[in-house]
């Protein structure tokens, strides 16, 4: 049966993702360094440094760890810059009746995000505190070797649950994301366009809630 919903945050709990974007974007600038939408469908789901380390690669660019980590930080300063007004109008719509209804069934919600900002994000949404009413628990990225699409973020979560990895959902608008999820032996829906390998893919957060997510579950 189903007994918890491992959560992305960017792209799916809220359209952060364009704001990665917009922060990459600005320092590659900046820089000289060629980025653009199509590159920047690989950084989703990727930790902050290995988002650099691709644009690094795509640019034929090589750097010292130091000089990565100021790039990285720079970076995360541009995004926090454009966090500021982030607020619960921006929670993508279904989301919080999703977790409402997951909460009264005695479904576990989790964050599974690899954003060092994540509990700030949650915040500033309004759907703190974490335990709280929309979430029993979140992974901390700093306590993860290996990034999606690794599946360790999502056997985190789903130890963090005490729920077996097979009676999870995963949602994720990342490619990574997806991978990783299906590598935990968890059913995967995926959020978005061109997603591979999701047992369902759909295109509007508002298909979700519990029935959908249920027929899913059984389905496979
Ligand atoms: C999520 C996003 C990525 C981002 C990563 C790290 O996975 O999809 O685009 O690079 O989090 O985010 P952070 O907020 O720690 O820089
Ligand atoms: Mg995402």
């Amino acid at each position: 049966v189903l007994r918890a919903v491992m959560f992305d945050l960017d792209g799916v709990i809220t359209d952060t993702a364009r704001l990665h974007f917009k922060a990459w974007k600005r320092l590659t600038d900046e820089q000289g360094w060629s980025f653009d939408e199509k590159l920047n469908e690989n950084l989703k789901g990727i930790s902050r440094i290995g988002s650099l380390e691709i644009i690094l690669n795509y640019n034929k660019v090589s750097l010292t760890p130091e000089k990565k980590h100021l790039f990285a930080e720079r970076k995360n300063s541009y995004y926090n810059e454009l966090l500021v007004d982030l607020g619960p109008q921006d929670i993508l719509p279904g989301i919080q009746e999703l977790l409402m209804e997951l909460g009264k069934k005695g479904v576990k919600r989790m964050i599974a995000s690899a954003s060092k900002n994540a509990l700030r994000i949650i915040n500033q949404l309004q759907l703190g505190p974490i335990p709280g009413p929309y979430f029993e628990g979140i992974v901390d990225p700093d306590s993860v070797t290996c990034g999606k699409p690794d599946p360790e973020l999502f056997l985190q979560a789903s130890e963090r649950a005490n729920v077996d990895p097979r009676d999870c959902i995963g949602i994720e608008d990342a490619q990574a994301g997806i991978d990783a999820i299906k590598a935990a032996g968890m059913i995967a829906i995926g959020v978005g366009q061109g997603l591979k390998h999701a047992d369902k893919t759909i295109h509007d957060t508002r298909e979700l809630s519990y029935s959908f997510l249920e027929k899913v579950f059984e389905r496979y």
